[in-house]
């Protein structure tokens, strides 16, 4: 259990969809496009299926696509998305055996499977060769500094185009207090916390992701996206960020009564307030 609740992933879905650089992702589907055969997809720490659900409809080719998700909790979410999706849009959903599924429209085809497995795993069971893409969303900073490494040695002889996007960079409230910004930085000191894993990067991911695959003589592309929130118009949003940040920093040693004060200010819809978080895609190719 990697504690991702699909209520969450699905109501991000909107707000990344605004944050995905447009620029970046037309170069990507333009390059899966002149394949001109079958595209072949493996999408990392799949979640709920939003990689799937934000590339699909762009490509004009037929489509497979491995979902790679250690979370057995969202294996029927995922299910129940994607047959909802198929509903919504008249397409044909078929189940052929456990977790293998075919969608099926007058002109759209795509196989999927979901792979209940770590990425670690997957490297391990050679479950990317033969493939076109490999894609990550919101994924990275929730790597150690040595799965990081590691995993970017596995991959890269393999020369497969990478598609890592919605990585976190920074956050930033608006109006920008002086309090807003103490708070900010300790959350991202959170994220970055020790775990029984190790450290996970937080935002370094950013900075690690584009020195490790230049080094190995690989293309990097790298554009810029955010996510807006405002607390009253996108009220569950706001909630979901803020209660993160709550249940964040009451387990750190702040001062309680100045945490409590700040909190309030936060959950009060009479303070017109919002938040920015920043993120970086990344297109990597091998040259
Ligand atoms: C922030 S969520 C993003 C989910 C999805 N890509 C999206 O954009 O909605 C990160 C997902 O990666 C999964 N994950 C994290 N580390 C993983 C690993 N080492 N192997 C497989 N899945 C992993 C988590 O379980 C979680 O579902």
């Amino acid at each position: 259990m990697s504690g991702f609740d699909f209520e969450w992933l699905n109501t991000r879905f909107a707000f990344d969809q605004q944050s995905l650089n447009g620029e970046l992702m037309n170069k990507v589907v333009s390059d899966m496009n002149n394949l001109n055969s079958l595209i072949k997809i493996v999408d990392l720490g799949a979640g709920t299926g939003s990689g799937f659900f934000h590339l699909f409809p762009k490509f004009s080719l037929p489509q497979q696509w491995t979902f790679i998700e250690k979370d057995k909790n969202l294996l029927q979410p995922t299910e129940e998305r994607l047959q909802e999706f198929c509903q919504r849009n008249n397409f044909k959903f078929n189940k052929i055996k456990n977790k293998k599924y075919e969608i099926i429209s007058e002109d759209k085809f795509c196989a999927i499977e979901i792979v209940n497995q770590s990425i670690q795993n997957a490297v391990k069971n050679n479950l990317f060769l033969g493939n076109n893409l490999i894609t990550a969303f919101a994924l990275f900073d929730l790597f150690t500094k040595e799965e990081l490494i590691n995993f970017v040695q596995k991959i890269s002889p393999l020369k497969i185009p990478l598609y890592f996007v919605l990585n976190f960079s920074a956050m930033e409230f608006f109006p920008s207090t002086e309090n807003n910004e103490y708070y900010s930085k300790q959350y991202e000191g959170h994220m970055q916390r020790e775990k029984q894993e190790g450290r996970s990067l937080g935002k370094e991911a950013v900075n690690w992701l584009p020195k490790l695959f230049k080094k190995q003589n690989w293309e990097v592309v790298s554009r810029k996206g955010k996510w807006q929130i405002d607390k009253n118009e996108n009220k569950m949003m706001w909630n979901f960020k803020l209660n993160f940040m709550k249940n964040a920093l009451e387990e750190m040693p702040l001062e309680k009564t100045k945490l409590k004060a700040w909190l309030e200010e936060k959950f009060n819809p009479n303070l017109e307030e919002r938040i920015e978080v920043y993120h970086k895609d990344f297109y990597f190719k091998y040259f």
